[in-house]
């Protein structure tokens, strides 16, 4: 153990992944501290609400509602941001560096929009921002990606990355309507009491504008990712799919492509035999092809105090080691402005629709007209479910890989043909 002066450590939040981190901290210190090669020692907790009744025990001294005793505390060489939203943890991370402190965040909206910005400001200032914790929860991604994968150019990363949705999705392949399956997401403590970040796929735009930021090393915004969240997804269509040899999940999928980038956020049928299809409950799973190291698949709980308590807390150690030895142990970022995202009309990709028209005569070639008139080769065409008592079918069209914009040009021309009630669905397929 080294007799040089501890590493003095500001904490801003202790909700559910800021008490893991101060518990692992205050209980396990003399481990952690051996494994870092200097004491680490949590000097302020920066809260809301003083009074308030916390899961662990910190000594009152160490709490406080003044930021500036944290950010303006010289003695202070590390900040842990573990409380969320943009501001003012945007502010308190850039005063942070601009301090000349180290930072730990946990904080995927804050990197995902402000990440490049804060990475350059912290390299103009010999600092480090580790972020960890931003994506995946406990799944080790950012460290893979920023060192056990730097030999590779990253073709391409396909990810479930929203606990909330997967649960969610799962529950409805077992026969649960939205609403339920959202309800008891709640109830397990998966999904907020708001669950509109998670559901309508925000919060996997923000992971894969960190991912897809890392992977290439260029600026992917959130803002330029194309995001549709689960609502139009339907039970009847995890009953279809299973029967097309597929699963629906919520996929965050980037790839490189000459001078551009692909970056999408959307439900997607994927085949049952992928290894994203097997990914369970609350689960988060990313799914890497690397040049050199050719395909590899990182699975974990990718939410919760303890698993992102584990990245948090794994990140500091990293750090005190190389704040001790006087270097830094990892390579910077440079981000490459030049590379831009495919708008998502140019991308190519496979669908799924699901149907339903007057059960007559002439409708199947009405249909097949407008994939012709696309440019769309049709792989399947089925008629599924038939209701007597209003004439109707319910058809299922699966297509070839085909450019975007022409499947969703596809979509609104057939619901404007005279026989097609409505088009229930579109899935894109992968
Ligand atoms: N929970 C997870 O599973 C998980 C997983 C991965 C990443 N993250 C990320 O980790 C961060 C924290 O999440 P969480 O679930 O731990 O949140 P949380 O339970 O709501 O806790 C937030 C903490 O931050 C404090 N805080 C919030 N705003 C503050 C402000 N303006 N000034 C001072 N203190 C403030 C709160 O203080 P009071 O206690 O006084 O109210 C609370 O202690 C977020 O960025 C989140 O996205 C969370």
């Amino acid at each position: 153990m080294s007799t040089t002066r501890p590493l003095n450590v500001g904490l801003i939040g202790l909700g559910t992944v800021g008490s893991q981190v101060a518990e692992r901290m205050l209980s396990w210190g003399p481990q952690l501290s051996r494994r870092a090669g200097v004491e680490l020692c949590l000097k302020r907790v920066l809260v809301r609400d003083l009074t308030k009744r916390r899961s662990i025990e910190v000594a009152a001294d160490l709490l406080t509602t003044d930021p500036s005793a944290i950010l303006d505390d010289r003695s202070i060489e590390v900040v842990i941001e573990v409380a969320g939203g943009d501001e003012p943890m945007r502010s308190y991370i850039e005063r942070a560096i601009l301090a000349g402190k180290h930072v730990i965040t946990a904080n995927k909206v804050v990197m995902a929009k402000h990440g490049p910005e804060l990475l350059d400001q912290a390299a103009g200032k010999n600092v480090d921002v580790y972020f960890e914790a931003a994506v995946g929860g406990g799944i080790p991604l950012i460290s893979t990606f920023r060192m056990d994968l730097q030999a590779n150019k990253i073709e391409r990363v396909s990810a479930v990355i929203n606990g909330t949705t997967n649960y969610v999705l799962g529950r409805m392949a077992s026969g649960s309507t939205m609403t339920d399956a959202i309800r008891e997401a709640q109830e397990a403590g998966y999904a907020e009491a708001d669950p509109t970040d998670d559901i309508g796929g925000f919060d996997a735009a923000y992971k894969l504008a960190i991912l897809g930021s890392i992977a290439y090393e260029i600026k992917v915004r959130p803002d330029e990712i194309y995001r549709e969240g689960i609502e139009g997804v339907e039970p009847v269509d995890f009953r279809y799919a299973r029967e097309l040899g597929f699963a629906i999940k919520l996929i965050a999928h980037t790839q490189r492509h000459p001078g551009r980038v692909e970056a999408r956020v959307h439900p997607a049928m994927i085949p049952l035999d992928h290894p994203l299809a097997r990914v369970e409950g609350a689960e988060n799973a990313v799914f890497v092809e690397g040049d050199l190291v050719g395909q590899v698949l990182l699975v974990g709980q990718g939410a919760g105090g303890r698993p992102t308590a584990s990245a948090v807390v794994g990140d500091l150690i990293d750090l005190a080691r190389s704040i001790r030895r006087g270097v830094q142990s990892r390579p910077s970022f440079s981000f490459d402005d030049r590379i831009g995202v495919i708008p998502i009309g140019e991308v190519k990709t496979r669908a799924y629709y699901r149907i339903r028209v007057d059960d007559r005569a002439g409708v199947l070639a009405a249909i097949g007209q407008v994939f012709a008139e696309e440019g769309v080769s049709i792989s399947s065409f089925i008629q599924k479910d038939a209701w007597s008592h209003d004439q109707t079918a319910e058809l299922v069209v699966t297509t070839h890989p085909s450019l975007d914009a022409s499947l969703q040009r596809a979509r609104e021309r057939m619901a404007q043909l005279e026989p097609v009630r409505t088009v229930s669905s579109f899935l894109r397929v992968f």
